[in-house]
C-alpha cells in the first residue's frame, strides 16, 4: 500500500489545497493530510479548529485522512509507514524554499521521497494568509476556500 503524507499549516484550509489532496490521492493508495502542530507561524485557528475543518471537506474522500503531529515530518512519515511526502509547487517562488525542506528530509530519511504538485493554475496565486486576510475584512471568500471553512472563518471574524 503506498501511503503519502501531505503536511502543512493549513490554517485555514483552502481550494489550492483541495486541489493538490485531489491529484494525490489517484496516485497514492492512502494520503494523511498532517497539521503541523509546531509550526514556526502563530496561526489564527487552534490544531484542532484546523483539523476538524480539513475533515469536513475531505470527509468524501474514502483514501484521505487527517490528523495532526508536532516534531520531525520524517519521522512522523516513517511512523505511518509512508513512502512519500507531498508538497505543492505553485509558482518559481515556491522553489527554493521548498527544495531545502525536500533535500534536508531527503538526508534525514533517504526512504522518504517527495513528491511535487502542480494545484490547478487559477490557484497559483492563492494561500491561507491573503483568505485570512480577507476574511477579517468581510470580504467574500468563496471563490477561495470550501462554504464549511467560509462558516468558520466568519464565526471567527465575529
Ligand atoms: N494552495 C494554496 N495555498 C497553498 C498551497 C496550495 N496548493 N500550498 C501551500 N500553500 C500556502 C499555504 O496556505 C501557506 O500560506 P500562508 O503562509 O499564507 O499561511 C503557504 O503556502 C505555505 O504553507 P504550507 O504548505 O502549509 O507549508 P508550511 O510552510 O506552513 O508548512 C511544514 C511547512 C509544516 C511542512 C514544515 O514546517 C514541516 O515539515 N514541519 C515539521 C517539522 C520538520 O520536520 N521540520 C524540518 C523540515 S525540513
Amino acid at each position: 500500500m503506498k501511503i503519502a503524507i501531505y503536511p502543512g499549516t493549513f490554517d485555514p484550509i483552502t481550494y489550492g489545497h483541495v486541489d493538490v489532496i485531489e491529484r494525490a490521492r489517484e496516485i497514492f493508495d492512502k494520503v494523511i493530510v498532517m497539521v503541523a502542530r509546531n509550526s514556526s507561524k502563530a496561526p489564527l485557528f487552534s490544531t484542532e479548529e484546523r483539523v476538524k475543518m480539513i475533515k469536513d471537506v475531505v470527509k468524501k474522500f474514502k483514501n484521505v485522512e487527517v490528523d495532526s503531529s508536532e516534531g520531525l515530518l520524517v519521522n512522523y512519515a516513517k511512523k505511518k509507514k509512508a513512502t512519500a511526502i507531498v508538497r505543492g509547487l505553485r509558482a518559481v517562488s515556491d522553489f527554493e524554499y521548498e527544495f531545502q525542506m525536500a533535500l534536508t528530509n531527503r538526508k534525514l530519511a533517504k526512504e522518504i521521497t517527495t513528491v511535487f504538485l502542480m494545484p490547478h493554475e487559477k490557484y497559483t496565486y492563492l494561500n491561507s494568509s491573503i483568505v485570512r486576510e480577507i476574511a477579517r475584512m468581510g470580504g467574500d471568500v468563496s471563490g477561495f476556500v470550501p462554504v464549511s471553512v467560509k462558516q468558520t472563518l466568519r464565526k471567527k471574524f465575529k
